[in-house]
């Protein structure tokens, strides 16, 4: 099932293989410009059913960790259509993840003071300029909270960059709601103590994820549109909120209706609880639409969760960093590259070493 095509929305995907949005900050600087050699990475990688890209900043303030590429200036377009042109020259499908981290930054990676629902930190760590020169983890910096103004100025900038990626050649967009990032944010109550309408009850939790994915879904259409959520995943957390996983399946609920070409489920990564079965039938009972799972799958997990119904397309991270030909060598059950130690020493940064050396088998 898993080597079967889909159809995604308007795209016909060539199997069930998603290769799951992974940061792998090798932009051009000044301006996190994406490149040839990023170009050439994901085009390697192109056999996967459906690529999603790694989480590509909405807005300058969007951004939490350096030298990941933008989707906000002509510059960052250009870039990516080198991506989206070498991707589709070799027969594959593309999504950008739209990304907007809230609080998970620091002024000297966001540019100014990062934003989040409410002005509250946790202890945190991301990738940016350390005073001594270079790069390393830095401490994260106190958000202040967003007015009703940000609100709306966000969500028009979530609605330029989902224009931008489909002027960029993307075939669609996957919004970033997950692992603990503005969206996630706005859901729990750890990170979300307002007093105004995006605060307080669930269903005020819920309106800025609603009204991004709707406002994204009107301007470049609902199949073009997916999100990503990970409600037992408590990344950039303290605590886990009691009412999240509640909330996630009303979301899912007032998710229905809007067409989106896919919901993403990631699991199972760092801080996280494991998924019981029953939230997957929850979700399956009231969301009758494509559903992707991502988190440590195998061949054999991945396979096994399609034919419980549960899933429509398993995305894998990890195995299509260190093997681009991951789909063949599942069909044809070749050994896989596995993620050593010096694969993980190359997961962020860098040049072509760890990135587009790693030989087809
Ligand atoms: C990730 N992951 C991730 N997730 C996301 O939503 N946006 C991102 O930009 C990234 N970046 C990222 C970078 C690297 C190097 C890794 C390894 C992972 C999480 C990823 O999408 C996936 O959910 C996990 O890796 C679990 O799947 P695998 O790798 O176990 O198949």
């Amino acid at each position: 099932m898993i080597f079967t095509p889909f159809t995604l929305g308007s795209a016909e995907l060539a199997n069930r293989f998603a290769m799951a949005p992974m940061t792998r900050s090798r932009t051009d600087q000044p301006g996190d410009r994406p490149n040839a050699l990023m170009a050439e990475y994901y085009g390697q990688r192109a056999t996967a059913g459906l690529i999603i890209t790694e989480g590509a900043p909405i807005s300058a303030v969007g951004r939490g960790y350096s030298l990941t590429p933008g989707i906000y200036t002509q510059e960052q377009i250009d870039g990516w259509k080198l991506v989206t042109d070498e991707v589709h020259r070799q027969g594959g499908k593309i999504f950008i993840q739209l990304w907007h981290v809230g609080r998970r930054s620091h002024e000297s990676i966001a540019g100014e003071q990062p934003v989040s629902a409410s002005a509250i930190k946790v202890p945190d760590q991301v990738y940016g300029p350390l005073p001594e020169g270079g790069f390393g983890m830095i401490e994260t910096s106190v958000p202040r909270a967003m007015t009703l103004e940000d609100i709306q100025a966000t969500i028009a900038d979530f609605v330029q960059a989902a224009k931008n990626a489909v002027e960029a050649g993307f075939d669609g967009v996957e919004l970033h709601g997950a692992h603990g990032y503005l969206i996630d944010q706005f859901l729990r109550q750890t990170s979300n103590q307002r007093d105004d309408q995006y605060g307080g009850s669930q269903e005020n939790r819920a309106r800025f994820l609603l009204e991004v994915t709707q406002a994204v879904a009107e301007a470049i259409g609902g199949d073009r549109t997916a999100i990503r959520l990970s409600p037992f995943v408590t990344e950039g957390e303290s605590r886990v909120d009691p009412e999240v996983v509640a909330l996630t399946l009303k979301v899912v609920e007032q998710l229905a209706p809007l067409g989106l070409a896919y919901l993403h489920f990631s699991e199972n990564i760092s801080n996280c609880a494991e998924v019981p079965e029953s939230f997957r039938a929850q979700v399956r009972k009231c969301y009758p639409h494509p559903i992707m799972v991502a988190g440590k799958y195998t061949l054999e997990s991945g396979q096994a969760m399609l034919a419980s119904g549960y899933a429509d397309l398993i995305a894998f991270g990890q195995p299509f960093i260190t093997n681009p030909d991951f789909v063949r060598r599942c069909r044809e059950q070749l050994p896989l590259t596995p993620v050593d130690y010096a694969a993980h020493a190359t997961f962020y940064g860098g040049g072509a070493e760890g990135y587009t050396d790693y030989p087809t088998a």
